[in-house]
């Protein structure tokens, strides 16, 4: 890992160490990749301010997040699939975060299960939802993520209907995979991925395996998701998840003003702007385009988390200095995953950790509350 200093690097290892299938299916986007692409290059266009000679020497990026102290205002994602890019995948990157003193969010779509989780990790993680059609299920489901301690439901809202991404239908993704000719040959290009996933006690989705039918046997995962994810979801079915679940809610994928104004009237505790990472409505404005305006109708009711390109530590910068509170990050983690398990994670935080503190040097701030619209040039 002595040679990686930027999360470029995991992102080439990455795709160098894990089969092609699941590469693509954390590293693509849906459709033509427009928002994708537009979520990195108009954070790009941001530029900083450089403040010279101010007294950097006591600069802290730590902060607190949903009222935890949080050593970076960094949380990491939920990400379907992690314990395909490396074995019990889950379970390395949530020790990850945990090391580095930051939030761990477990998707539905995980390997490990939530149990696997808890029975691995030292302290609380945060468990993302997706609403399923049979409804029992996702009550049990809550009741376990409550009875496993999780600290935060993260409702995932943008993922109603599946935006197509070509590259999974192209590389015929199935979990677990499918041993046809082609990806033979790439797997036996990839032996320490084969060994890791080998190792690794989970193939199949833990939290869902057993519950919901064919999680043994899966077809191509966006006609499966397509299948059991719940289209009739509407905010009336927030009050029924409020009921079951009594802690901290948290909306993520929300870009439209009117959406947050409903959110803040529902008692989510905090909303992640977010367009799933350009992996659903493809032509849908960039995160950061739409950030300002979120934060001016709703940032004194909610807490703003933001997703959507965050590559460095200089991306959190510009998210924070448009009003941010915190970064979720999502891909510059799994590229950590797959290029070296835990201790990829845990470089790729401590990449974005020393990118942070540089700019905050260079633009004259010591902590994560003096960011603001001031660290930007006019
Ligand atoms: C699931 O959330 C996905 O984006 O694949």
């Amino acid at each position: 890992m002595k040679h990686i200093t930027c999360i470029e690097d995991l992102r080439l290892l990455h795709k160098r160490r894990v089969p092609k299938a699941f590469f693509d299916y954390a590293d693509r986007g849906s459709y033509a990749e427009e928002t994708l692409r537009a979520n990195s290059e108009d954070l790009k266009k941001i530029k900083f301010r450089q403040r010279i000679l101010v007294d950097v020497s006591k600069r802290d990026p730590s902060t607190t997040i949903l009222g935890e102290p949080s050593s970076l205002p960094l949380i990491l994602a939920p990400v379907g699939l992690l314990g395909m890019q490396h074995g019990d995948g889950e379970i390395h990157a949530c020790r990850a975060a945990q090391a580095a003193g930051i939030p761990f969010t477990q998707s539905t779509m995980s390997i490990c299960s939530i149990e696997d989780i808890a029975a691995n990790v030292q302290k609380p993680f945060w468990f993302q939802l997706y609403v399923m059609k049979d409804r029992g299920f996702i009550k049990a489901l809550i009741e376990r993520a409550i009875a496993a301690k999780c600290s935060a439901l993260v409702l995932t809202v943008d993922l109603q209907v599946i935006g197509q991404r070509h590259a999974d239908i192209k590389n015929g993704m199935t979990v677990p995979p499918e041993w046809s000719l082609s990806k033979l040959i790439d797997f036996a290009s990839k032996p320490a991925w084969v060994a890791g996933v080998l190792q690794g006690k989970r193939r199949t989705f833990g939290n869902i395996a057993g519950h919901v039918k064919n999680t043994e046997d899966l077809n191509r995962l966006s006609e499966w998701t397509a299948s059991q994810f719940d289209t009739s979801l509407s905010w009336k079915d927030l009050d029924w998840i409020r009921n079951i679940w009594p802690g901290k809610l948290i909306l993520k994928g929300i870009l439209d003003v009117e959406d947050a104004l409903e959110a803040a009237k529902v008692g989510a505790q905090a909303i992640v702007v977010s367009n799933h990472g350009g992996r659903q409505l493809d032509g849908a404005p960039s995160s950061i385009e739409v950030l300002p305006g979120i934060v001016d109708a709703v940032g004194s009711k909610m807490e703003i988390m933001f997703d959507g390109g965050i590559r460095s530590g200089q991306d959190v910068m510009r998210a924070l200095a448009l009003g941010a509170k915190s970064c979720m990050i999502g891909r510059a983690y799994a590229y950590g995953l797959g290029a070296g398990g835990q201790a990829g994670v845990e470089k790729a935080i401590d990449i974005i950790r020393k990118e942070l503190l540089t700019t905050m040097g260079l633009c004259g701030v010591n902590t994560i509350d003096e960011i603001g619209k001031q660290v930007l040039a006019k």
